[in-house]
């Protein structure tokens, strides 16, 4: 690129990254990837205080604790009105937001409710504002109402949309967002974790955790919600008799803890017998992966995205996942793995059966799904997505 004023920026813009939560969901995983790429220049503004916050410390980004976010978790994604507590905490947070952001390029949101603070923010510092969005708007996930409001501050303030897959952009535009916004970088993950693992691991964690070396050990690692589907799976195994499940995340968000206590009560009937194993919240999802002869993803709304599928794929384990949202664009059915509609579990169960039977077919797409997860999900390519479009934002 010659003769034109932007082709000569040499170090990366100053981003100021916002986050309206510090629970660890997937999205939060993602951002500490990125945010520690632009750490030298770059800062968090946090609206909660929590274990991504020191996540984020840990791998040496500055953190921003502005506080306020409580107010925000009582606005539900399928609330119509947020009520006025909310509106002036958004307000006040916004304030807070563009006095942080003075002394960066950009601001870049990583939620619908981060970016709808950092939209305001931006037009009180005069920065511009880039959305990270990550989630499927519509579609069973928020309320018209919260939908038509984030719409509008997009296509009122964002200067650009990064959607983690051809999925959430549609579903971005089919709300009404204006399509020249949006780019799609899909999701990447390192795979060194994964790499690292011991050959005898699986026989290790299956030791901790009282499953026998011998089972047939079905996984599933997501946050505990509802539409994460892991009623389904517990369905599924329920007429799978010697089959363990291994379940594990936690309940983040307010409201998720009734379902929790739902699964720990069905997890606990005689008829199952002890093959349901509940570990709550973890950090050591590569291991525990390790442990599994299949993984599932029982998404019963349009999954996003799903990073579970790339980091099964990059420990070699095969997956099942339901057809839905952003998973086709991770797993291909029949090639890198296996799709079955959501909420079916006759056919979750049906495509379970058929991967313990043929065990040369379950370890071909589990070849092709790490190769592939290596190919088209690797950190590096996500982060000079993300580069990218910071560039040209800031130009
Ligand atoms: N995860 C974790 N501990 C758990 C369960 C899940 O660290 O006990 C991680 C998992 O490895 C993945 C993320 O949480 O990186 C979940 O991301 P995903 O995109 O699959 O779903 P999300 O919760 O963001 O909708
Ligand atoms: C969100 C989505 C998930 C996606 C993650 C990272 O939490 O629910 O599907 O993988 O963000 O982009």
């Amino acid at each position: 690129m010659s003769g034109r004023i932007h082709a000569t920026r040499t170090s990366a813009p100053a981003v100021l990254f916002v986050d309206h939560t510090a629970m660890m969901g997937g999205a939060q995983h993602s951002l500490l990837d990125i945010a520690e790429a632009h750490r030298e220049r770059g800062a968090i503004a946090l609206l909660e205080d929590g274990p991504f916050a020191a996540a984020l410390e840990a791998r040496g980004v500055r953190v921003i604790r502005v506080g306020g976010g409580g107010a925000l978790r009582r606005i539900k994604k399928t609330s119509v009105f947020p009520g006025i507590g909310a509106l002036a905490a958004v307000a006040r947070m916004s304030r807070a937001v563009a006095r942080a952001a003075r002394p960066f390029d950009l601001l870049y949101a990583n939620s619908p409710k981060s970016f709808f603070v950092a939209a305001l923010a931006g037009a009180i510092a005069r920065k511009p504002v880039v959305w990270h969005l990550r989630d499927i708007l519509g579609q069973g996930h928020f309320s018209g109402a919260n939908v038509r409001a984030v719409i509008f501050a997009a296509n009122w303030r964002a200067a650009r949309v990064v959607a983690n897959s051809r999925a959430t952009a549609d579903a971005f535009v089919a709300a009404g967002g204006r399509p020249s916004l949006v780019t799609v970088v899909h999701n990447g993950i390192d795979p060194s974790p994964f790499d690292a693992l011991a050959p005898d691991t699986c026989r290790e964690v299956r030791a901790e955790l009282g499953i026998p070396a011998d089972a047939y050990v079905v996984g599933c690692f997501s946050r505990l919600h509802p539409w994460k589907g892991q009623s389904v799976l517990l369905d599924a195994v329920a007429r799978m008799p010697g089959v363990h499940a291994l379940i594990a995340g936690g309940a983040l968000f307010s409201g998720e803890a009734p379902y929790e206590a739902e699964l720990r009560a069905r997890a606990a009937l005689p008829s199952y017998a002890g093959r349901i194993h509940m570990l709550g919240a973890r950090d050591d999802v590569p291991r525990l992966l390790a442990a599994c002869d299949v993984v599932v993803h029982a998404s019963v709304l349009a999954e996003p995205f799903g990073r579970v599928l790339v980091e099964a794929m990059l420990a070699g384990r095969p997956v099942v996942a339901t057809s839905a949202g952003g998973v086709p664009e991770v797993v291909t059915d029949g090639e890198t793995g296996v799709l079955v509609p959501p909420g079916d579990a006759p056919a979750l169960g049906e495509a379970l059966h058929a991967l313990r039977r043929d065990a040369t077919r379950a370890a071909a797409l589990a070849r092709r799904g790490s190769a592939h997860a290596r190919q088209r999900f690797s950190r590096s390519a996500m982060l000079a997505g993300v580069r990218r479009v910071i560039d040209e934002v800031a130009a």
